[in-house]
């Protein structure tokens, strides 16, 4: 989940493809290949594909393409199973949704992203689904790689000369310094904050990764990292930053955060591992026992821990995704200053977390339950841990009573028949869980229609309340991404 509001890589994500830096040609390629799509299905190279490295600009171009062709657009990203799952029903029976390869005329442009992963962590049939998809889709398809060379053609098990058929191929490079430097100084311009010419020139240093191009999401991330509570950057500030290493690994990270003595340099720390806050949490309250061996310590950095989880759970109860950055700080900067009296001499081992030790007393698959909570944050807006530490006893029992609240999750959820014994920690054969499963299309029926219900209602009573007001709007039209449960 990279979808923190205020992070600055998703402010400032171009919604063009004018705004897209460097790639020029890469871009002409696309737009001539969008062009021919907009005139009628073509014969060949139905499909895009656009490979390069990390944070080069992909997948805000195939965004950016959507919106300038005016488009709308399906996106299937590889972390994302319950999408896998879709995908794989949908390319099944590919010629037979008319709702995607219907004849209407509105376009919907097929976002496959990652794919050198997507073919080979699950079973979607593999690159040759792809292949057919290709074929005979009449939607434009785009694909995004980051390792043509070997992440692609590996897995094709075609001639390339048959794939170039199917497929138009732009490789994306990192923009050149000079354009990034133009585009940071651009965002700074924006937020209103001033800065030494050389700090931005250091930060840009720490993130070349080619010749004279650079890393741009990353020198994005750090400029706002040192810009956080800055009215003017200086070079000062701009050290602060860490050389960055690729794949800021998770080991380094606690070293730093236990050794720092230092909130800022601890915090920055932890905003470049690769991580999301709950995990990172996980990873620090499994080792700070066994790092801060002084009880002075050990209470001040998990009485920072907890409020930090506060937070967390805040966050994700309210969708309030900004308050993540409020409980990075907590955890790492707090548990960094939280170390007084523990001597940072001697070994020490940092051991991997384990969730599971967390819940040792829930009873059941926790493996499956932490599936179908995941699966279930949409319909009860709580994150999978406080599903299974608040949510699950009491929904187990209702479950238990009433099969139709069961059959309204799996429903809802689109859980598996194991994933919905686990809920109620029962075997796939038993009653409850043969009659929820059973029951749970006529249930999802029953529930829209009684939803319509209360949403006419409710839209009717606003609309006379409204117009008493306010002059009534007309709405804009707004280019929605489909879910593939709106298929
Ligand atoms: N060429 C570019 N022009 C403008 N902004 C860019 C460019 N490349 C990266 N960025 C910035 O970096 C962020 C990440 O870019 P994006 O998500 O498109 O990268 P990606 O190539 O899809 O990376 P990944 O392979 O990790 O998915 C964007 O939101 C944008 O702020
Ligand atoms: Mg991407």
């Amino acid at each position: 989940m990279d979808a923190r509001p205020l992070d600055w890589t998703e402010k400032y994500r171009p919604k063009s493809l004018d705004g897209i830096i460097g790639n020029r040609k890469a871009i002409e390629i696309i737009k001539q290949w969008a062009y021919k799509w907009a005139k009628g299905i073509p014969k060949e190279k139905k499909g895009l594909l656009i490979y390069g490295r990390p944070g080069t600009g992909k997948t805000s171009a195939a965004l950016a393409l959507a919106h300038d062709m005016g488009w709308n657009y399906l996106e299937l990203n590889a972390s994302d199973t319950r999408n896998y799952r879709a995908i794989r029903d949908i390319l099944g029976g590919a010629s037979t949704s008319s709702a995607l390869f219907g004849t209407g005329s509105q376009i919907t442009l097929i976002i496959l992203d990652e794919v050198d992963n997507m073919a080979s962590r699950f079973d979607i049939g593999g690159w040759s689904t792809i292949l057919q998809f290709l074929e005979i889709t009449r939607q434009p398809i785009v694909l995004i790689a980051n390792d043509f060379w070997n992440g692609v053609v590996p897995n094709l098990k075609i001639p390339l000369n048959k794939f170039y058929r199917l497929c138009e191929i732009v490789q994306f490079y990192p923009p050149p310094y000079k354009a990034a430097k133009a585009y940071l100084i651009n965002i700074l311009k924006k937020e209103g904050i001033g800065f030494e010419e050389e700090a931005i020139d250091l930060i840009l240093k720490k993130n070349i990764v080619e010749n004279e191009n650079v890393d741009l999401r990353g020198a994005i991330r750090d400029l706002q990292a040192v810009a956080l509570g800055k009215r003017r950057i200086t070079v000062k500030d701009a050290e602060l930053v860490g050389w960055r290493d690729r794949e800021a690994n998770i080991f380094q990270t606690l070293g730093i955060i236990f050794t720092a003595r230092n909130f800022r340099r601890a915090w920055l720390a932890a905003l470049r591992v690769n991580m999301t806050p709950d995990e990172l949490l996980e990873w620090l309250t499994e080792n700070v026992p066994k790092i801060y061996t002084d009880p002075e310590d050990l209470a001040l950095a998990y009485d920072f821990l907890s409020r930090a989880d506060v937070f967390l759970g805040r966050s994700i109860r309210r969708q309030a995704y900004s308050l993540w950055a409020y409980a990075t700080e907590l955890m790492s900067g707090g548990v960094s200053i939280a170390r007084r009296n523990t001597s940072a001499k001697g070994s020490w081992k940092i051991t991997s977390s384990s969730w599971k030790k967390t819940y040792l007393s829930v009873k059941g698959d926790l493996d499956l339950i932490k599936s179908a909570a995941i699966k279930l944050r949409h319909v009860l807006h709580s994150g999978w841990k406080e599903f299974i530490r608040e949510d699950l006893p009491y929904l187990r029992l209702i479950c238990k009573k009433n099969p139709k609240v069961l059959a309204s999750l799996i429903a809802f959820g689109n859980l598996t028949k194991e994933e919905a014994a686990a809920i109620v920690d029962e075997d796939v054969s038993s009653p409850i869980v043969k009659e929820a499963w059973e029951i749970k299309s006529q249930i999802k029926d029953e529930i829209v229609k009684e939803m319509h219900k209360v949403e006419t209602k409710k839209g009717e009573k606003e609309e006379t309340h409204k117009e008493k007001k306010t002059p009534k709007k007309t709405p804009k039209k707004k280019i929605k991404p489909k879910t593939l449960f709106d298929m």
